[in-house]
């Protein structure tokens, strides 16, 4: 089983929308038996709490489902992911601090964009402070982003779907 962790600030924007748009896609591709995905976010904001409503509809919007409760980061994250996938630089940066507090110092931490050419470095903005179209422009940009991500890990584990 491929674990594969998706984190942004709150988990109730982003990283829940990715986590859904992956689930689609895996099982798309009948690999659902051979991944597992989550969300969570570096804050404790929004511990329990469903994604917000604009989230939920964007994802109706494009087909998804998610019945993710929000939940923050924790130590055996770290343990038990193989992919953790920060959202943005800020994401990237609280994790790497939290995985030396940790004692998990070698983990690798990948950004979502990074697995996109000509997109390294680049954040999926949050969408939290704006209106609808951001939660439809971060939908696009995290649809591609993850087909990039899954042609990557698909690679590396000699997966042929
Ligand atoms: P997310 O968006 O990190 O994509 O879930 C946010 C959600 C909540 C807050 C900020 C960003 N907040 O400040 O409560």
């Amino acid at each position: 089983m491929i674990k594969v962790l998706f984190v942004c600030l709150g988990n109730i924007c982003r990283s829940p929308l990715a986590e859904a748009i992956f689930n689609h896609k895996i099982k798309d591709l009948g690999l659902d038996h051979q991944f597992k995905s989550d969300s969570a976010g570096t804050s404790d904001f929004h511990i329990g709490e469903l994604p917000d409503e604009r989230t939920i509809k964007c994802a109706q919007n494009n087909g998804l489902k998610m019945a993710h409760r929000g939940r923050q980061v924790n130590r055996t994250d770290f343990r038990d992911f193989d992919y953790i996938i920060a959202m943005d630089d800020n994401n990237l940066r609280n994790l790497n601090n939290l995985k030396v507090r940790y004692n998990f110092p070698d983990k690798e931490i990948f950004l979502m964009r990074d697995f996109v050419a000509g997109e390294e470095g680049l954040p999926v903005p949050d969408p939290y402070y704006g209106n609808e179209e951001g939660f439809e422009e971060i939908y696009h940009i995290l649809d591609q982003a993850i087909d990039h991500f899954l042609v990557k890990v698909k690679e590396v584990h000699q997966i042929y779907a």
